[in-house]
């Protein structure tokens, strides 16, 4: 069989770098930084002489940080040699973040190799601007340094603004890589694929053919050990102001002219601009939140929200909110956006429905129309795929028969390929320079925009935060949101 004719983007070899992460300890780096460095050492992409200093604050760390390191990357089934080899790019650093007297001790780590440099602040967003304000005076953002942060960037607008405001003064906007990891799915990027490299669904993809999207982010977990990080911050600002909503800038987005960082990101912020704003009044209408309570998933019990967490709490860990998007392209076309934590199942997905045919030539003459919507489904994990439902004559000779079936594209079938995860290609692309799968300020900013008013109307209501329980797909109110438009939540394909 030929090769498949394959078309790529030019990707740069990755430079010598040396990259820095503060809290080298922490969850976050344990669970995926390091992991994913080693993932891409084993493929040969890190220069020979690319080092990754750890940050720890305490000198007893310097020791078992490296343990630690090597431990977790055996249980993620590195083999000796390649724990060995990575080890080797390990140098430990004992700096307090918040002390700008023991910078020297990073500075001294880094010392005075020409090589990319770039921070990793993986650590609690109050240390965001305490350690730029003491990477700036220590002189360590030298040249072309680059700073990566994560959400939460803010509570707010007013918050998320402040730290961008404390790094715009030792970086410029071109060396500030604001990770949303979702961006770095792989069925996130093939989004843009989807959307830009074919000619069939981007034409029907607007006001014209669809009738409504929905976008769900569900999750089994709970609130595991985040209850420091979680409790008080909530779905709405956890996962709808970043990941949901850069989804649904993706899918809705205009096709940029280039594949460049600054041409993608601007058509992102379009969409986010023109959401017509849920304020006031609209809030009670257009949203919806709740807490989950004690319930069973997998058959296992599970406890709710507040035993969770030993105390009584007002915050959300469900939220579905209806918005439009007001443009040309998807004027009146409402969007669906809905994520939770300890639903029945762990599924992200975009859900298209088209409109309905202008005339069914199949009704019957009793007035019985067989014939349903087409649906796309962007799977984006797990069982990441794309589906297609159509309606098809049911083969026979009688009298004809109608059904709605699926055109099936699994990636796992489609690819013999290992899906990388998101770090993986995040973190590479910090060392090459490449911005285009990162939020700009403005994105984030845009994002807080549409969100503050909604958290303002909820902090304002007097109404109980409705409970749903573990294992559902979300309170009563999340299915009335959709079904009084005369619409229903699509039902997850889930796994027999
Ligand atoms: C994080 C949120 O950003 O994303 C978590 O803080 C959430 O609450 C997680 O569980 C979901 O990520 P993923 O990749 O498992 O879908």
């Amino acid at each position: 069989m030929a090769e498949p004719l394959q078309a790529t983007t030019e990707r740069t070899a990755v430079p010598a770098f040396d990259l820095v992460i503060f809290g080298a300890n922490g969850d976050l780096a344990m669970r995926k930084l390091f992991v994913a460095l080693a993932a891409r050492d084993r493929e040969g992409v890190l220069p020979p002489e690319s080092r990754i200093i750890g940050v720890v604050r305490q000198k007893a760390q310097l020791k078992t940080l490296p343990e630690t390191i090597a431990a977790r990357l055996h249980e993620s089934g590195f083999d000796k040699d390649e724990i060995k080899r990575f080890m080797g790019r390990i140098v430990v650093a004992e700096t307090d973040a918040t002390k700008l007297e023991t910078y020297e001790a990073l500075k001294h780590a880094l010392g005075k190799a020409e090589r990319v440099r770039a921070f990793y602040l993986s650590t609690p967003p109050d240390l965001f601007i305490p350690i730029v304000e003491n990477l700036g005076k220590s002189g360590l953002a030298v040249g072309d340094a680059r700073v990566i942060i994560e959400k939460p960037i803010g509570r707010d607008l007013t918050s998320a603004r402040a730290i961008n405001d404390a790094l715009a003064k030792v970086f410029t906007e071109k060396r500030t890589y604001r990770i949303d990891h979702y961006l770095g799915k792989e069925t996130v990027q093939n989004l843009m694929v989807m959307r830009f490299a074919n000619t069939l669904f981007e034409r029907s993809l607007s006001s014209r053919d669809v009738d409504h999207v929905q976008i769900t982010a569900a999750e089994t977990v709970g609130l595991e050990s985040r209850a420091g990080y979680y409790d008080g911050v909530g779905a709405l600002r956890d996962m709808i102001q970043n990941h949901v909503m850069q989804l649904l800038c993706l899918f809705a987005m205009e096709p940029p002219n280039t594949l460049d960082a600054e041409a993608v990101r601007d058509e992102k912020l379009r969409v986010l601009k023109a959401l017509k704003p849920i304020a006031g009044g609209e809030v009670q209408r257009q949203t919806v939140r709740g807490q989950y309570s004690a319930g069973s998933i997998d058959g296992k019990p599970v406890r709710g929200y507040t035993e969770e967490l030993g105390r009584a709490s007002n915050t959300e860990t469900f939220v579905a909110l209806r918005c439009e998007i007001e443009n040309w392209r998807w004027a009146g076309v409402p969007f669906y956006l809905r994520t939770g934590k300890r639903l029945a199942a762990r599924y992200s997905e975009i859900d298209v429905t088209f409109k309905q045919v202008p005339f069914s030539i199949f009704r019957s003459a009793d007035g019985h129309d067989p014939l349903q919507p087409d649906r796309l489904i962007i799977r984006l994990q797990p069982n990441e795929g794309v589906q297609f439902q159509m309606m098809m004559k049911v083969p026979g000779s009688g009298r004809l028969k109608l059904v709605p079936r699926m055109l099936d594209l699994r990636y796992a079938e489609a690819f013999n390929e290992r899906t990388p995860d998101a770090y993986e290609r995040l973190l590479t692309d910090v060392i090459r320079g490449d911005q285009t799968l990162f939020m700009s300020r403005h994105e984030v900013e845009a994002a807080w925009r549409f969100v503050d008013p909604i958290l303002d109307a909820w902090r304002q209501a007097s109404d109980v935060l409705p409970r749903y329980a573990a294992g559902s797909f979300g309170p009563s109110h999340a299915f009335g949101l959709i079904e009084r438009d005369g619409r229903s939540w699509v039902d997850p394909d889930l796994p027999a």
